[in-house]
């Protein structure tokens, strides 16, 4: 949900469809409710409809259709356009969706999005977020909300959508858990589990079963990078998108550095898993046995 041009169908092409940002200009407007069933892990489908912003749209929405559009939500992700000129105009629709949730989907997780944050100067981008995020909380009253600052040309929005699609899978808690037990195995540093197509995080071995955050800072003696997990999705669906060009097919990667071991590689058919060792003592060959070796448990 949001206003027209707030930047829906573009994220959503990009997550889902890998897509190019530069591509997305070329998107025309979304005429009514835009419904894909993506398949993500395999067997869970996730039904993700686009509902285009346009004001005669949003009136349908919240009349007419309002039952069907607010029926079964699992998640319902509203994007803020960080320079509209018409707040005032949007926090009055999105109150009124989360009215029509609140009737018809009590228990649905709202995620908002400061989308476009790259159209805010680097230095004040920290300040402007933090402000949308009070206003966003004050306008969304009791409901819980977690508001992300977005945009299609930085990682940003890989993190917000590992966020939302982890809340949708069921066993993403055990997952952590069992990547846990796999780190200690291969003394990795740290073990992240993403989904094939999309290459969204959907879960890491640092996560601790207390923290509702996702994901959650990582006990380890080694300092890592806080954007780690949404820069190595950003990074690797370029990559994959540049063997295509090439017409060849993205299999796994390795990395032998001064400080570190990485080893990208299949898990299951729907995930690749993502080793980091510092021990320089562990080779390479070894963290492929351990990956290959526990590809049972996985599947
Ligand atoms: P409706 O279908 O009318 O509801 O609009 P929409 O919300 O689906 O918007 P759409 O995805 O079509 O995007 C509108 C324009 O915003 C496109 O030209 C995109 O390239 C641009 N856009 C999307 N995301 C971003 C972003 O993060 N930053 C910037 N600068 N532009 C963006």
């Amino acid at each position: 949900m949001g206003a027209s041009g707030s930047g829906k169908t573009s994220m959503r092409s990009m997550i889902f469809s890998n897509n190019p940002a530069s591509l997305t200009s070329r998107l025309g407007a979304t005429i009514d409710v835009e419904q894909n069933h993506v398949r993500f892990l395999g067997d869970l489908i996730l039904n993700l409809w686009d509902c285009g912003g346009q004001d005669a749209f949003m009136d349908s929405y919240l009349s007419t259709q309002r039952s069907v559009i607010f029926s079964h939500v699992g998640v319902m992700i509203y994007v803020f356009d960080v320079e509209s000129r018409e707040m005032e105009k949007d926090l009055e629709y999105y109150r009124d969706c989360l009215d029509g949730l609140s009737q018809f989907s009590k228990d649905a997780n709202v995620f908002l999005l400061v989308h476009k944050i790259d159209l805010v100067r680097d230095t004040e981008r920290n300040a402007v977020v933090q402000r949308k995020v009070a206003e966003l909380e004050k306008a969304s009253g009791e409901t819980s909300v977690k508001v992300f600052g977005t945009s299609i040309y930085d990682e940003s929005l890989y993190k917000a959508w590992s966020n939302i699609v982890n809340t949708l899978i069921p066993n993403a808690r055990n997952l952590s858990k069992h990547l846990r037990i796999f780190a200690e195995a291969c003394s990795a540093t740290e073990v992240i589990l993403f989904e094939r197509t999309t290459f969204l995080v959907i879960a890491t071995s640092s996560r601790t079963d207390s923290s509702d955050a996702f994901p959650s800072g990582p006990v380890v003696l080694h300092a890592l990078d806080p954007k780690r997990y949404e820069r190595t999705s950003e990074l690797i669906k370029a990559f994959k998108q540049s063997c295509s060009r090439l017409r060849e097919e993205f299999r796994s990667l390795e990395m032998e550095l001064a400080e570190f071991t990485a080893v990208l590689d299949e898990m299951t058919k729907n995930t690749y898993v993502l080793v980091v060792v510092h021990d320089p003592v562990i080779e390479t060959a070894a963290i492929k046995m351990n990956i290959c070796m526990a590809r049972k448990k996985f599947e």
